[in-house]
């Protein structure tokens, strides 16, 4: 049996995860691989700190670079994050001639065009399994398991931590800040987590799927980015009265102007299966033009999950270093087919809407708003209204409105804010059914 040595850069939540697995499932990654695979090195900032994984069989380092061009190490595992530091230490892996399992989805979202026409170059691997909703094999599905489809849509709730925040906020009716702060301790969020409240993080990860799913570079500054730190208690139990569920979603869908790619808020019917994606979990539904939907559930984060993708990965770059010419091409498609697209602006898509408007309770207001959604030709499907506890309070005016493209409805909260008795910002979230 030929041994495979591997490097870990990073000693976290995630390296330790993987380290676990490779040293107590040691006969089963042989079994799988045909390979033993040994750890041989990791690096990590703060060697002093204590963790749940054994490295005393290890050479440690505080120098990730040290890992990246040692010649002892055959595989890299870049789990460290970030996107500078670990770009270097990808850089100079892959130069090295060492192939690269990564975790880091701000890496390959934001660099990966650069890397991978380098590991090109360099005859050698570059994984990413473990970047996009943790446990789920979505990449190896996308990219083998759906081959035979032109991928029409798809839409996937991406990010842990906002789930989790927004079920917390529906079931237990917790504040923002509060759910926050124990998303933070479990271990979900990103270590700034302004990466998961604001988007950025599900952005990452939707431009990698958007890439993959329609063989393009990965252009994450076509990516409209939208976090959930605007909805409110009442936006979630509103929408729960309509029939709703307000999910973060991400979307890659081949529009009328341009491949749309989007991360939002959305209001999608309770019935549907990603309505009932809950906590932490992630999921990822595919419209693929043979298979029709195909959905992907699972762990989106945490030690388990994510190393179990990485190990994944690392089993196929051993595998693959018996017969290299037998790799799957890292977007989807050969690297002669990948061509970029045109993205469509967010203000070209369709969609319908929910909108809450804060209004003084008095005659003549209601007009003024259905007037406004009149002239961009916009309907109403349905609407709300709580009576107002005392007289003279303001009252929130909730409303389904049908499908219009983006920018007519833009139109249309500009009257409405200008609009006799309307208070303060409308808030506008985007409606789905998913179908
Ligand atoms: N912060 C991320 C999340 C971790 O909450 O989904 C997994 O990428």
């Amino acid at each position: 049996v030929k041994q495979v040595r591997v490097g870990l850069v990073g000693l976290g939540t995630v390296g330790c995860g993987a380290l676990n697995i490779l040293q107590k499932s040691a006969e089963l990654m042989t079994q799988r691989s045909g390979c033993e695979i040994k750890v041989v090195m990791a690096s990590a900032r703060d060697l002093t700190r204590s963790r749940p994984c054994d490295t005393t069989q290890l050479e440690l380092t505080t120098d990730p670079m040290a890992v990246a061009t040692s010649p002892n190490v055959d595989v890299v595992l870049e789990l460290m994050g970030g996107t500078d530091t670990a770009k270097s230490v990808v850089e100079a892996a892959l130069q090295s001639g060492k192939h690269v399992v990564t975790a880091n989805k701000a890496l390959i979202a934001r660099h990966g065009n650069a890397l991978f026409a380098l590991a090109a170059q360099q005859g050698v691997q570059l994984t990413f399994e473990a970047a996009v909703a943790g446990g789920i094999p979505i990449i190896k599905a996308l990219r083998e398991g759906l081959a035979a489809n032109k991928i029409e849509w798809l839409a996937g709730i991406i990010n842990g931590t906002t789930n989790f925040i927004l079920t917390e906020m529906r079931e237990k009716k917790r504040t923002f800040e509060d759910v926050l702060k124990e998303a933070q301790a479990l271990g979900y969020a990103e270590v700034d987590p302004t990466f998961d409240v604001e988007g950025i993080d599900a952005a990452h990860k939707l431009v990698i799927l958007a890439s993959l799913a329609f063989g393009m570079p990965f252009n994450f500054e076509a990516c409209y980015t939208e976090g959930v730190t605007k909805i409110t208690q009442a936006d979630i139990q509103y929408a729960d009265a309509l029939g709703f569920r307000i999910k973060h979603l991400g979307f890659a869908k081949q529009g009328a102007q341009g491949i749309e790619m989007r991360v939002h808020p959305v209001l999608v019917p309770k019935t549907h299966l990603l309505g009932q994606v809950d906590g932490v979990m992630n999921a990822v539904l595919v419209k693929g033009d043979q298979v029709g939907q195909t959905l992907y559930y699972g762990p989106g984060a945490g030690a388990g999950p994510t190393a179990s993708a990485v190990i994944a990965d690392l089993l196929d770059v051993v595998r693959l270093m018996a017969a290299p010419s037998a790799a799957v091409a890292p977007m989807a498609v050969q690297d002669s087919a990948v061509k970029t697209r045109a993205a469509a602006r967010i203000d070209q898509i369709k969609s319908a809407y929910y909108l809450r408007i804060s209004a003084e309770d008095k005659p003549g207001v209601l007009r003024g708003i259905t007037q406004a959604l009149a002239d961009e030709s916009i309907s109403v499907e349905a609407m709300n209204q709580k009576a107002p506890a005392n007289e003279g309070q303001t009252v929130d005016l909730v409303i389904l409105t049908n499908k219009v493209v983006e920018a007519s409805m833009n139109a249309a909260l500009e009257k409405i804010s200008q609009s006799a008795g309307v208070l303060g910002e409308v808030m506008r979230i985007r409606v789905d059914s998913l179908n």
